[in-house]
């Protein structure tokens, strides 16, 4: 693949991006350039990465087969897409940026554009959490396809499910964690050292995560497999369930849905 990829603006998220690109040699340096507003900021890139990095960016806009807006949503959104008529009009034009939607940056560019909307996942150099993306008319999976899983793995949504894919998808990993320190904390309770209750913890998530990919079973027939009658884990589900532990939860990625959709109204002021 020698397609060229420009990021415009360099900050957490597109490292996090560039990184594993890298790293699985989805794509050469020589084929990643940036431009962030911030010179220490394309220096440390230039440095880390080896790739250009400079606030400059006529050549690198002319020449890239994708164009990726990885600025803040506050950002000057209107000064980055008069950048973006410089580039080859077939380019695609790939946002990541949060609460903004394609219907906007289409009047922002304010020309037929090949658009994709991105949620990218924050597990980035795992290869394994789900970025959701969005494509307007013009757009094609195939275009972006390579550039998308290089990061990660590419679910493509509905955009009126971007804001449900963010709060439950892309924070996903953040119950998770929280479930493992919750668990660890409990095998401390309950008089285990620290070390080894966090490596059970770990452990039994990555293993219980895998039983049910190599099975195939609901979570339900395993955990019939396990609770004998009257035994430890029939007990101690029983407890669980008198914890509103699911509805708790499952209120948690309601207001975090609903906190990407203030967030993205907020933004439209
Ligand atoms: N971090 C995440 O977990 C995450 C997850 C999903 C989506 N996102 C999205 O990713 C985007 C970037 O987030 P981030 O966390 O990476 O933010 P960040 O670290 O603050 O990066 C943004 C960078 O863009 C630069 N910048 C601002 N305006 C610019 C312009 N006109 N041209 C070039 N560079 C410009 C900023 O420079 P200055 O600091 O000097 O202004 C900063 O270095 C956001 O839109 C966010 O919604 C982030």
């Amino acid at each position: 693949m020698t397609k060229r990829i420009h990021f415009i603006g360099g900050g957490q998220m597109v490292e996090a991006i560039i990184r594993p690109l890298l790293a699985k040699q989805i794509v050469s340096k020589e084929q990643l350039t940036v431009a962030d507003i911030n010179t220490s900021r394309n220096v440390y890139l230039q440095e880390t990465y080896q790739i250009q990095a400079q606030a400059e960016q006529e050549e690198a806009l002319q020449q890239a087969d994708i164009l990726v807006i990885g600025v803040r949503p506050q950002d000057d959104l209107a000064a980055v897409a008069q950048e973006l008529q410089q580039s080859k009009p077939e380019a695609v034009i790939v946002s990541i940026v949060a609460g903004v939607t394609i219907e906007k940056l289409e009047a922002l560019l304010g020309v037929p554009r090949s658009i994709v909307r991105v949620i990218p996942n924050t597990l980035t150099d795992t290869g394994l959490g789900y970025s959701g993306a969005s494509l307007n008319e013009l757009a094609k999976q195939e275009e972006v396809d390579f550039f998308l899983t290089g990061f990660g793995k590419v679910m493509y949504v509905e955009e009126r499910l971007i804001d449900v894919f963010t709060g439950y998808g892309v924070a996903g990993a953040n119950y998770v964690y929280y479930f493992i320190e919750s668990y660890t904390d409990a095998g401390v309770l309950a008089g285990l050292p620290r070390e080894q209750a966090w490596t059970i913890a770990l452990e039994n998530t990555i293993g219980a995560a895998a039983m049910l990919k190599q099975t195939g079973k609901h979570p339900r027939e395993l955990l019939d497999i396990n609770n004998s009658a009257g035994g430890v884990g029939i007990h101690a589900l029983y407890e669980l369930n008198a914890s509103d532990f699911a509805a708790g939860l499952q209120r948690s990625v309601l207001r975090a849905v609903q906190r990407t959709t203030e967030l993205g109204e907020e933004g439209e002021k």
